[in-house]
């Protein structure tokens, strides 16, 4: 799809909800394991249908924000009833319909934590949306990348079936580290989500 200068990454619809929802059946867990906290401002970059947004706002309470980014209207509206049955404060989550390669002047706070799940695989300039991303980052911040492990696709079955990105699209941990470090971020660790993904955290240097 594409909305006038902005176009969606290629491999980045929405799964079908049934076998996310297995597959992530404790998404708040998830995101503790990537160290987001109480009180932290955070921007779900591409957050689709809010599998994580809404418990990211539960995570981060009343003292922290949530920013939740999708260029895609239907995926916001989707999140956002999700939030409001969850029973989250509306005012909890800001919802952004916007390009996630075109940060600057768009997002109402500046994010300590930038999560991007499920999502990097397929954007066309990495290099790019990295250094975006730094840019908006609060220095001593977070970006997280959760990535489907570099398996063959017919590996990673859920509900019987091959899921995920097709086998040429899927990325090492070595290799996201190529694409994001020259940015400016130094490597904070590597996680691993099971069954088939990991998750990898950079830090903005506090001096940058
Ligand atoms: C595979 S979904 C992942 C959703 C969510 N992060 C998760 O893990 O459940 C990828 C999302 O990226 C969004 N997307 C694709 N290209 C985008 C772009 N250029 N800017 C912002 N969002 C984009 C899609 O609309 C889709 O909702």
């Amino acid at each position: 799809m594409t909305i006038g200068q902005t176009a969606k990454f290629p491999a980045s619809s929405m799964p079908d909800g049934d076998w996310w929802k297995l597959l992530w059946p404790n998404p708040e867990g998830v995101l503790r394991r990537l160290g987001i906290d109480f009180g932290v401002t955070v921007l779900d970059l591409c957050c689709g249908d809010g599998h994580f947004t809404t418990p990211l706002a539960h995570i981060v309470g009343g003292m922290g924000r949530v920013m939740a980014l999708d260029l895609d209207a239907e995926m916001i509206e989707l999140a956002k009833r999700r939030a409001q049955r969850a029973g989250v404060n509306p005012g909890a989550i800001r919802w952004l319909e916007s390009d996630a390669c075109k940060l600057q002047g768009v997002l109402p706070a500046q994010p300590e934590y930038v999560l991007m799940a499920n999502t990097f695989h397929g954007v066309p300039d990495k290099p790019q949306l990295s250094r975006e991303v730094f840019n908006v980052l609060k220095p001593g911040g977070q970006f997280a990348i959760v990535n489907w492990h570099f398996r063959p696709r017919e590996d990673t079955t859920v509900m019987g079936e091959p899921r995920g990105p097709e086998t040429r699209m899927r990325m090492t941990p070595e290799q996201v580290m190529d694409e994001v470090l020259p940015a400016g971020f130094r490597l904070h660790g590597v996680i691993e989500l099971p069954p088939y993904h990991y998750g990898i955290v950079f830090d903005k240097p506090k001096a940058s």
